[in-house]
């Protein structure tokens, strides 16, 4: 009888990308049916993320959660991993929290999940393993894709910046990054079956250095050499190093999607410092300037974080100010976690929830209004859009435009994977609605 597994992912599009891991690796072990809820599962994965205290409370709660069914149904089995578990001492809190999980891992060994799946079936007593260091960079590509037609590839793991507020190197490790060849290769092989984007991912791409040379604007230039029309994407991007030879690659290069992801965090200069950022507010814009200059219609895309510890409403105000200027397309905006072993957990001047939820408040507002206004800008004009899905419900299909905007479109031919002109008659908020007005082809 086939097994069925079940994976709950949080977090980051790395951990969703390291879930497509772990999926190949349960269909590898007899797993072969992904279930649709976690209580029908012979298998639930939990690959978890700590970068807010936000995902850890949601993470334990869903694990608590299992508890009775685990208790009906002994057999299926509960295995929690990823950077939660890779924190100090989070292994055995977990396990004497939730006594019925029965497989633990890290960050460093999740490419080794097959074996503690066999080392699990031979004994009865959990199997508990977190590496305290990282092993060598895996070049084997096991996943089970369901992204199509995009998929993620990565390029590097671990950072090595440790911005004042942040877990990420602590449970990531230093940087390590994949040999070009390798990365070649799984790129070429998904173009090659019909994959038609393909997102680069490490924590800061910047600083890709493998051990022939390569810096990351060429590997760039290397992935499109010689190559159709496909969409390439990466993140993320520090702005200490970005710089004009990762700018000329995306000047060079049709594939490169003219959207950078570059989080900026905060816009007081005072308050960067104390981020270890490594650049000021001035520095930030004097690149984005330069990007939009040698690269035009180029869009920006941020990260920024609210309430970090000693933030007055002055400090605040030029996070308000840098938004306004930098004229983002799109932000991801957050309010500042203390995370326990960070530098940032240890400041004066923690600042109250109240404050945090009030600025966090009006920068949405602002972000929200700037987004709209530049969606605005669509009406009438014509976009591509890659189209990766059918929504069933609404009787549309939907993919994204180069900018990562959702448009949606009525079509009587199937066309995910493919690229489809269309006339935007509707844009509210980040989604495009129009029609086709021409079908570009597979890899035109
Ligand atoms: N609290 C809030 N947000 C954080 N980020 C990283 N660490 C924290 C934290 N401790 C945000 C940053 C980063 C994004 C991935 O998550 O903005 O760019
Ligand atoms: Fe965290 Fe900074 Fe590394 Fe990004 S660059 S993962 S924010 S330490």
């Amino acid at each position: 009888m086939s097994k069925s597994y079940h994976i709950v992912t949080y977090g980051c599009q790395m951990n969703v990308h390291e879930s497509e891991k772990l999926a190949g690796i349960l269909r590898a072990n007899g797993y072969t049916e992904e279930s649709g809820a976690p209580e029908e599962a012979d298998i639930v994965v939990f690959n978890t993320c700590c970068i807010r205290e936000n995902a850890e409370n949601h993470a334990m709660g869903n694990i608590g959660a299992l508890k009775k069914i685990k208790r009906a149904r002994p057999d299926m089995l509960i295995a929690v991993g990823g950077c939660m578990m890779q924190q100090e001492g989070a292994a055995q809190r977990l396990r004497k929290k939730f006594p019925f999980v029965d497989i633990v891992f890290g960050t460093h060994n999740l490419d080794d999940f097959g074996a503690l799946l066999t080392r699990k079936a031979a004994q009865k007593k959990a199997v508990v393993e977190v590496p305290a260091h990282e092993g060598s960079v895996c070049e084997e590509d096991f996943s089970f894709r369901t992204s199509y037609p995009n998929a993620w590839v990565n390029i590097m793991y671990g950072c090595n910046n440790f911005c004042s507020y942040c877990i990420v190197p602590y449970v990531r490790g230093r940087e390590r990054s994949r040999d070009p060849e390798h990365i070649l290769r799984e790129v070429q092989g998904l173009l090659a079956k019909g994959y038609r984007e393909i997102t680069l991912l490490g924590q800061n791409v910047n600083s890709y250095a493998p051990a022939d040379g390569t810096s990351f604007p060429q590997l760039l230039r290397r992935i499109c050499e010689g190559q159709g029309k496909f969409r390439l994407r990466f993140m993320t991007s520090n702005p200490k190093d970005f710089g004009e030879e990762l700018i000329a690659a995306l000047a060079d290069l049709p594939q490169v999607c003219n959207l950078v992801h570059l989080p900026v965090q905060a816009g007081s200069d005072r308050i960067l410092k104390l981020m270890n950022r490594h650049y000021t507010a001035r520095e930030y814009l004097e690149k984005v300037e330069l990007l939009r200059k040698r690269v035009p219609g180029c869009e920006v895309s941020t990260d920024i974080m609210v309430g970090f510890p000693s933030e007055t409403e002055e400090d605040f105000r030029r996070t308000l100010e840098l938004v306004k200027a930098a004229d983002f397309s799109s932000a991801f905006t957050f309010v500042y976690s203390r995370r326990s072993g960070t530098r940032a957990a240890e400041m004066e001047g923690q600042i109250p929830e109240e404050v945090q939820k009030e600025r966090i408040m009006r920068l949405v507002e602002l972000v929200n209004a700037q987004t709209r206004e530049k969606s605005r800008k669509y009406l009438g004009k014509t976009v591509e859009i890659l189209c990766e899905d059918h929504d069933e419900k609404r009787g549309l299909y939907l993919g994204r435009d180069e900018y990562g905007r959702m448009g949606y479109f009525k079509s009587t031919a199937d066309p995910v994977g493919r690229f489809v002109k269309i006339k935007v008659e509707d844009a509210s908020g980040i989604s495009l609605y129009g029609s086709i007005v021409q079908e570009s082809g597979e890899n035109k």
